[in-house]
């Protein structure tokens, strides 16, 4: 009992002086970061400065809105109804048609999968459509991607898939899949590091 007695005042004691903190100390990580943060919220940090003349559009997902990078001017052969200005079908059945599109080869997911009416749409070739039919913009191809890839596009909203283009101050801007991925062999060819380590050794001397 008697020890209890002890065991008790040294926890009050011990409460009493944490409580009474010095400067720069607090009573929780919370309150530690929300403290010191206030630090951060300066309306001055921006990353409009590193989006500098890159072209973007607004996207809104969940709770999550930002930047990603426009399409369409950069596709190299868009508008697609330059060329497509009848259905598919009736394209590939005229007298004397002629092959397109030879450099475009699918290495994606396998042959009983995907092919290229997966995504392109031979009745609109100007947009993307979803596997149920929906159209997609080819602004928002992303969504295309997350019909298969629901986990990375996931992870890219929040900003663990991918990259900022700039930083994470306000306005975020991202890179949008299509940016590091060909949809048509969306692969990440591997890569030596940049410079091997000999040589810097070698430099130093
Ligand atoms: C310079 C003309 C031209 C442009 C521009 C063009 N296409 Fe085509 N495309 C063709 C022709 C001709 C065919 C039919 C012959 C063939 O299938 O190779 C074709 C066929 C296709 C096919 C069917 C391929 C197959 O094997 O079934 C797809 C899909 C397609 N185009 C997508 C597009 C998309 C998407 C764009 C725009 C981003 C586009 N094309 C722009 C000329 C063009
Ligand atoms: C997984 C979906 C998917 C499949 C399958 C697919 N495409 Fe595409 N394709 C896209 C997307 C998305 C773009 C736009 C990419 C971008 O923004 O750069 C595109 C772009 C194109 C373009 C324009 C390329 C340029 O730089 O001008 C052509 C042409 C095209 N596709 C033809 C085809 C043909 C032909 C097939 C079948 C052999 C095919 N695609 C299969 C998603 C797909
Ligand atoms: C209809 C379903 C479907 C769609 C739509 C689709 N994918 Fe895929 N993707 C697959 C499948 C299936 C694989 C093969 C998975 C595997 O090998 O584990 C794959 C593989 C990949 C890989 C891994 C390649 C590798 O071998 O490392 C990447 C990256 C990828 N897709 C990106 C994309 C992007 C970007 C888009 C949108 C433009 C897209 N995919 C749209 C089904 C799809
Ligand atoms: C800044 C470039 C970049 C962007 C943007 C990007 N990815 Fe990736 N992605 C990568 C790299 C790098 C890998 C890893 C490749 C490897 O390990 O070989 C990868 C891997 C993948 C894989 C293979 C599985 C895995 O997780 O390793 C899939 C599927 C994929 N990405 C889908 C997407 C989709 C969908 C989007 C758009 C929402 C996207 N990526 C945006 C660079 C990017």
């Amino acid at each position: 009992m008697k020890k209890l007695g002890i065991v008790c005042c040294i926890i009050m004691l011990c409460g009493m002086f944490s409580c009474k903190h010095k400067e720069g100390e607090y009573h929780s990580l919370k309150e530690k970061i929300e403290e010191e943060g206030k630090h951060y919220q300066d309306p001055g940090i921006s990353s409009e400065a590193y989006i500098g003349d890159i072209n973007t559009i607004e996207i809104r997902e969940g709770t999550h809105t930002f930047l990603i990078p426009e399409r369409k001017g950069q596709i190299k052969s868009y508008a697609c109804t330059e060329c497509h200005s009848k259905p598919l079908a009736q394209m590939q059945n005229e007298p004397g048609e002629q092959k397109a599109h030879w450099d475009i080869k699918i290495n994606h997911a396998n042959a009983n999968a995907m092919n290229c009416a997966t995504c392109h749409n031979g009745n609109d070739m100007d947009n993307l459509h979803s596997l149920t039919g929906n159209t997609i913009d080819f602004n928002r191809s992303y969504q295309l991607c997350a019909q298969c890839h629901n986990n990375q596009v996931e992870d890219w909203k929040g900003g663990a898939h991918g990259k900022n283009i700039g930083g994470w101050a306000k306005p975020r801007a991202a890179m949008t899949c299509v940016n590091c991925h060909n949809p048509h062999e969306p692969q990440i060819a591997s890569k030596w590091p940049a410079r091997f380590n000999t040589e810097k050794v070698k430099e130093r001397k």
